[in-house]
């Protein structure tokens, strides 16, 4: 039971990792918790040194601080005062601090900072008042407001696990005699492949041979079993040492799967509904709302859309986009991007432009995530699941989805003829042996980070397509290496940063062939002449960059907008070196988490 729930945390790692804890129900219907500040690592140590009782059912989490510092009676799980009760909680709970004043009132001593600790004595509560555990429960779930997912093992109920899911994802893996509870699909990978996904305001009752949900008012509900298509193996690191690794390398067959899926006879299917095609044929206005790494990709297909399908686009940040009074009409369509499905930043932008009457479109990877529910229309990018908490060929995914979806919507709109769309299909249809020319480089790539990787800041600079290549490669270094690196519109340097380049600053540049060279070649001068050490991204053969650069690294040629797809590879791989090389946690940097499902 508890290698179960570790190897299932280990799955989950991704999304917070301060500190983890399990419990557990033995055979005399007594609950253990172990607590650990730290990594699953330390808890499955710990876990080793003890000997714990055999047990018949057990919940487990990996947390990610948001109220309640790190320690280890603020880990989870959290118990009631009678210990019969025992909860693990994803979300935040908005109203805890007057839930926690009334319980005190009624005589509860709490023995963390915590906001879940609240819901386990509340359930002790209406537990005493109720005497049924569903009604008991119906009325917790009820009281609490914000967002929450849950999982709950009670003493008087050994055999049982509720699950309880508010606007934070959680699945039910269904078993041969063994029922499954997890945030995500890869955590239950190797015990099943069937899974019911719950939705927004619903319970679940596990027992080893079966589950049944209800809604928030206590009704039942019945449910959908779905066969999942992903591999436990898709889940697993396989021969490399990191998840972010073994990501950079699948994005050659992450693009061949998508070319597969998505174009056919020499034509783009995306828009095959007509619903959805006449939905985009009408809007005048695209506003992309994304977070992170999707936020990027998002600017470069407000390049490729413009471009394209000459329709207006503006790019936000989904946690900027609650707080303008963005002006809309119903001809404005919003294309939320993430890899997720579950940022709770792009759910809730999602949700106000619902709420204003507006259609989404989003362009998602986990299928049947939130995001991907809530929207109207959703195209799925098909990268499998990516578990290192920098996101690469989810990138290149989004990317790749941005750019047919231009090209055919400019073929649509007359944009863009049949000539142009063979053109672009045929360039398009290169892609993977490209990417795989990148990833031979490799050691070169080593090579280069070998030289650079004690510096203690680094500057990205890139031009029109490739300026969102610059803020990406800025973004990943940072984020796995702690280096300070800050990417920069290349034409921007003049007026303000260049002050800050002399010979101490390696300058990352990207600049292939494309109608933007020249200008970008004069930028990356500025920065030589200044005494900036340049590290240039460069169409094969390019001997006049290479005069100027102190380090070279070539991708092979492609048209222009497509130029993204690759320039971004050696800049992954840079910062992959380089953060291995000073000795970071490449696939769990501190601080940050992959999925993060709080606003
Ligand atoms: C987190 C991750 C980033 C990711 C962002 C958006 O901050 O650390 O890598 O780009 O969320 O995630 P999404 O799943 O919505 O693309």
């Amino acid at each position: 039971m508890e290698s179960t729930i570790v190897v299932g945390l280990e799955r989950l790692e991704y999304r917070g990792y301060d500190s983890a804890g399990i419990a557990l129900m033995d055979d005399e219907n007594k609950i253990f918790t172990v607590r650990k500040v730290g990594r699953i690592a330390d808890l499955k140590k710990t876990l080793e040194e003890r000997q714990l009782p055999p047990a018949r059912a057990g919940i487990g989490h990996t947390r990610w601080a948001t109220h309640g510092k790190v320690t280890e009676n603020n880990a989870h799980p959290q118990v009631d005062s009678s210990g019969k009760i025992a909860i693990v909680h994803n979300g935040i709970i908005e109203n805890y601090l007057e839930l926690r004043k009334e319980l005190e009132e009624k005589g509860h001593r709490f023995d963390s900072e915590t906001d879940t600790e609240v819901i386990a004595h509340l359930l002790e509560e209406y537990l005493k008042e109720e005497g049924d555990y569903l009604r008991a429960i119906v009325k917790t779930v009820n009281r609490l407001e914000g967002t929450f997912a849950l999982a709950i093992l009670n003493s008087d109920y050994p055999d049982m696990i509720v699950g309880v899911r508010k606007d934070s994802p959680l699945i039910v893996g269904v078993g041969e005699g063994e029922m499954l509870l997890a945030s995500d699909i890869p955590a239950i990978l190797t015990h099943t492949k069937r899974v019911v996904i719950l939705d927004n305001e619903e319970i679940v009752f596990l027992t080893p041979d079966g589950f049944t949900v209800y809604d928030f008012q206590g009704n039942k509900k019945t449910k959908e079993i779905k066969e999942i298509e992903w591999d436990a193996q898709d889940a697993d690191k396989g021969p490399y040492p990191h998840f972010m690794l073994k990501e950079i390398y699948e994005q050659p067959k992450v693009i061949e799967y998508n070319i597969q899926k998505y174009i056919r006879d020499g034509e783009p299917l995306l828009l095959k509904d007509l619903n959805l095609r006449k939905i985009l044929l009408n809007k005048n206005r695209f506003i992309i709302q994304a977070a992170g790494t999707s936020l990027h990709a998002g600017l470069v297909g407000r390049y490729l859309i413009e471009r394209f399908a000459k329709v207006p686009v503006e790019v936000v940040y989904s946690s900027e986009f609650h707080h303008r009074e963005t002006i809309i009409d119903d001809r404005t369509l919003i294309i939320s991007i993430s890899q997720s499905g579950e940022t709770m930043d792009t759910l809730e932008g999602l949700r106000l432009a619902k709420n204003k009457g507006l259609e989404v479109l989003s362009i998602v990877n986990v299928v049947d995530s939130s995001i991907a529910r809530e929207s109207d229309y959703v195209i799925y990018i098909n990268a499998g699941p990516e578990i290192g908490v920098a996101s690469t060929k989810a990138y290149t995914a989004q990317i790749f989805i941005l750019l047919l979806l231009a090209l055919e919507l400019g073929h649509l709109k007359g944009f863009v003829d049949n000539d142009e769309l063979k053109h672009y299909i045929e360039e398009i249809r290169q892609l993977p042996y490209k990417l795989n020319a990148i990833l031979y480089r490799d050691a070169h790539i080593q090579h280069i980070a070998e030289k650079y990787h004690k510096s203690n800041h680094f500057m990205f600079l890139g031009r029109g397509i490739n300026y969102p290549t610059a803020l990406e490669g800025a973004l990943k270094l940072k984020e796995i290496s702690y280096i300070h690196a800050t990417g920069y519109a290349a034409g921007e340097m003049k007026h303000g940063p260049l002050a800050l380049i002399d010979s101490s600053w390696p300058v990352v540049i990207v600049n292939p062939k494309t109608s933007v060279y020249e200008k970008t070649f004069s930028n990356a001068n500025e920065v030589y002449t200044r005494g900036g050490k340049l590290i240039s991204v460069v169409t094969e053969g390019d001997e006049k960059m290479k005069d100027i650069s102190e380090s070279i690294i070539e991708i092979p040629q492609t048209d222009e907008y497509l130029t993204p797809i690759l320039s971004i590879v050696p800049l992954q791989l840079l910062a992959y070196h380089i953060a291995n090389m000073r000795g970071c946690d490449v696939d769990k940097p501190r601080n940050i988490a992959k999925v993060i499902t709080v606003l």
